[in-house]
């Protein structure tokens, strides 16, 4: 097994490994994306027509009056290759927890933490990939990377209430006041993708370039249900192209509910310290959650469908005691992950009293200077696009189409089911 290059991998991925070793190796040695996807799409689409044809017309669940009032939650409605949830363990990326893509996908040489093209490449074709791989997107991606001046000169003249490219203009303004006007350096191909991303916003700082391939890889999936990912698959089903399906996407990011949800996060501790200074006591941080309990919710916590702490937060958290262990920042938030989920169990009604990845970005990003609140949501985007984006060349090289599901009125549904009086 000459592509067994790896000290480390989980058991089934091993299993895997050994089993198709024959067939197909889990790191075809091309470095080019394409003809990797040209051997497997073919495969994949067989397996597929496969599977429908003895399976198709197996229920997959029952949907209830509730459950269509109720966001849909709970239906199992969509097909999503590149990741799945697990409400208590959290995402798998292809079938790796963020600890084994951790320790599984490449890395940058002097770095501890995964490059996110060795994750997209993972998300793509389903396999781990080689370190040239990896790097061949770095080099890839940083050959496509300057924008061109119809673009730039769009971006300058349009305010952030352009709908499309709200968060393009906005990030772009963030620039401009931090920079003081200066250009935005060019990437360098000998550089991978995040380096050469905090470079181009300004900063020169290793521990931050780390702090981004950690941010960039977990943020960019979470299986196909949420809003930013299903709005891509949705609007890519009517064959929309990708910038098309990915702007839909980023308007639904950039809602408080969503994506937003750090940069409130991050106001919500900023009031905190405001009030009670650097050292809040239990006592006083129990005061102000209450007080915040009674007309809201505490930002970051709780989940649609997570029901244990978020291993996205988790690895940030760890990110962070090994690198500003000592910043009243991130004490805070430390601080705020003790108190908080037994008072939420309390309450009695809380289905999930747990943090979950927005708690814990906000923090690192201001301790490394990454102050503009209103480009987290961006950065948040950047890194959902490579999730997004992956799916959706697997929607198209299935033929998967357009999204259409049927809607009822509250009449018909009355109609069919009962009123109120027939429930008892
Ligand atoms: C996400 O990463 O998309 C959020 O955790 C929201 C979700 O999964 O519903």
């Amino acid at each position: 097994m000459i592509w067994k290059k790896w000290a480390w991998l989980p058991d089934y991925l091993e299993n895997q490994i050994s089993k198709d070793s024959e067939v197909t190796s889990p790191w075809p040695s091309s470095t080019d994306l394409k003809e990797v996807l040209k051997c497997k799409i073919p495969k994949e689409q067989e397996r597929i027509k496969n599977f429908r044809k003895s399976n198709g017309d197996k229920k997959v669940g029952d949907i209830t009056i509730d459950m269509m009032y109720g966001g849909m939650r709970g239906i199992n409605a969509l097909v999503w290759e590149t990741s799945e949830l697990d409400a208590e363990e959290g995402i798998r990326f292809r079938g790796l927890t963020i600890p084994e893509c951790q320790k599984c996908l490449p890395k940058a040489p002097c770095g501890c933490e995964p490059l996110p093209e060795g994750l997209f490449w993972l998300l793509v074709t389903g396999d781990i990939p080689t370190e040239e791989q990896a790097e061949a997107l770095s080099k890839e991606w940083s050959c496509r990377s300057k924008l061109p001046d119809y673009v730039t000169s769009f971006l300058k003249r349009h305010s952030k209430r352009c709908s499309s490219h709200v968060t393009t203009s906005s990030c772009y303004d963030s620039f401009e006041q931090r920079k003081c006007g200066a250009e935005i350096k060019c990437s360098d191909s000998s550089k991978d993708w995040s380096y050469n991303f905090t470079e181009m916003m300004g900063f020169d700082n290793p521990e931050l370039v780390e702090l981004m391939r950690l941010y960039l890889t977990i943020h960019s999936d979470h299986e196909g249900g949420n809003v930013s990912a299903h709005t891509v698959h949705l609007v890519g089903s009517a064959l929309s192209d990708p910038y098309l399906s990915m702007a839909a996407g980023l308007n639904g990011l950039a809602g408080p509910l969503h994506g937003l949800a750090n940069q409130e996060v991050l106001v919500w501790l900023q009031k905190i310290q405001k009030e009670h200074g650097k050292d809040v006591t239990d006592d006083q941080l129990k005061a102000f959650i209450t007080k915040t309990l009674k007309t809201g919710v505490v930002p970051g916590y709780g989940h649609a469908i997570l029901r244990k702490t978020d291993p996205r937060y988790m690895c940030q958290r760890e990110f962070a005691l090994k690198n500003l262990p000592d910043d009243p920042l991130f004490k805070l938030v430390s601080k705020v992950y003790t108190i908080v989920p037994p008072m939420l169990k309390d309450l009695g009604k809380v289905k999930n009293p747990w943090p979950n990845v927005d708690a814990h970005s906000g923090v690192l990003l201001q301790y490394y200077g990454l102050k503009e609140m209103n480009f987290y949501t961006v950065l948040f985007g950047v890194s959902r696009a490579l999730g997004v984006m992956a799916s959706l060349i697997w929607a198209r090289a299935l033929g998967l189409p357009i999204e259409r599901p049927k809607s009822l009125t509250t009449n018909a549904l009355i109609k069919a089911y009962g009123g109120c009086d027939k429930k008892k």
